[in-house]
């Protein structure tokens, strides 16, 4: 029997790769103890994305929380050698969340991704993984680039060398980060030594902005998915610092799945891997705005809050060119107009005025 391990199944990425999965495996083993509405409050439940995935007939949920090895111990003891692929995507995405909480995000975080990884390693060794990190690993390193401001954003300088592909893995690593961006680091290396070390078969991919219809977007995690959500139940978006000229390049998460089947059908160990939108998705949260509005005649109310949050760069465009140079079957299939109508599609299906009532932000 042929099984894939998804952590992390009732959320965005992992909900997805679930979707993608199911008919490629004989067997979705999901992964998922509901801790995004522990983190976010109401607003932040997967508990839909959930009902849905549970819809398919060869999925199987376990509430387990990661960092449990007992659980994943018995978990991966089950299906042993029959695991062909783990997706691991379980996780705090939160820097704001973080701040206030560095020990639990590093628990969940790190402690829970090396936790994964232990159970992998004794009951599944020859399985396949991958795990998402962060191109926040950097960061605000891109700030130190040579950037220029237009009248809707800000941009790599013309004449460097990353401006027209974007950042690539060579860039250092340096800056101010997160405490998010320090455990998502921390698992990050730990993978690569699994790797290097110990022989799994793991390999990394240091996402951008990733979105997608299902993601229970909040003001501390999910821009875009916030941003639509917001507009659709006639709320304020927070627009925070750098006057919403600061530049991120979106990747639906049905693309992001599809490098990891990419990966898995011919996986390179310990290789770091940046996943984003490219320029062709960049966009200021001016420019979404805009974009937004001229696709759904929705009108955005926003209002701008002057302090930006701390290590939030003002310019990232990601590289993908080593992996397409690894694996030239992959090119995003969705463009940022099409993310941007099945979230809004989505949020008016789904949650025309809030859920229950309850605030976005919670
Ligand atoms: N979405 C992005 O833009 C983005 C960017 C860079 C990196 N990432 C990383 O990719 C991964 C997936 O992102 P996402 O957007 O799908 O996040 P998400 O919050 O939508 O999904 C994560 C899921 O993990 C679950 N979870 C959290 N802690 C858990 C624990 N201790 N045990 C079991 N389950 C737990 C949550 O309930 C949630 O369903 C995360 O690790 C995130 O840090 C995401």
């Amino acid at each position: 029997m042929d099984v894939v391990v998804v952590t992390g199944s009732a959320g965005l990425v992992g909900g997805e790769a679930v979707r993608a999965l199911a008919s490629r495996f004989d067997l979705v083993v999901g992964v998922d103890n509901g801790m995004r509405r522990q983190l976010f409050g109401p607003a932040g439940s997967v508990a839909d994305n959930l009902a849905d995935v549970e819809r398919i007939p060869n999925y199987r949920h376990h509430r387990v929380d990661v960092r449990d090895g007992s659980a994943l111990g018995t978990l991966f003891g089950e299906y042993g050698t029959d695991v062909r692929l783990v997706v691991h995507t379980a996780g705090q995405p939160s820097g704001v969340w973080a701040a206030d909480r560095p020990v639990a995000d590093l628990e969940v975080n790190a402690v829970g991704t090396m936790t994964v990884l232990e159970a992998v390693r004794r009951h599944s060794p020859s399985a396949v993984v991958v795990l998402t990190s962060t191109t926040k690993v950097y960061g605000d390193l891109s700030d130190s680039l040579p950037l220029v401001e237009t009248d809707t954003r800000w941009e790599i300088d013309p004449a460097h060398p990353y401006h027209e592909h974007g950042v690539d893995e060579s860039v250092r690593l340096g800056g101010n980060r997160t405490f998010s961006a320090v455990s998502k680091l921390a698992a990050d290396l730990a993978a690569q030594s699994y790797a290097g070390l110990l022989g799994l078969r793991v390999g990394v991919f240091r996402c951008g902005s990733v979105t997608g219809a299902r993601q229970a977007g909040v003001e501390q995690s999910g821009f875009l998915s916030h941003l639509v959500r917001s507009a659709v139940r006639g709320a304020t978006f927070p627009v925070i610092g750098h006057g919403g000229k600061q530049v991120r390049d979106v990747l639906d998460a049905r693309d992001l799945v599809e490098m990891f089947w990419h990966f898995y059908l011919d996986p390179r160990p310990g290789e770091v891997y940046h996943a984003g939108g490219g320029r062709e998705r960049s966009t200021s949260i001016l420019e979404l705005i805009a974009r937004y509005e001229y696709l759904t005649g929705q009108e955005v109310r926003f209002e701008y809050v002057p302090e930006h949050r701390f290590a939030d760069v003002r310019c990232w465009i990601t590289d993908t060119r080593k992996f397409r140079r690894d694996y030239p079957g992959w090119r995003p299939a969705h463009d940022l107009g099409d993310v941007l109508r099945s979230v809004h599609e989505h949020w008016v299906e789904v949650d025309p005025i809030g859920l229950s009532g309850s605030p976005v932000t919670s």
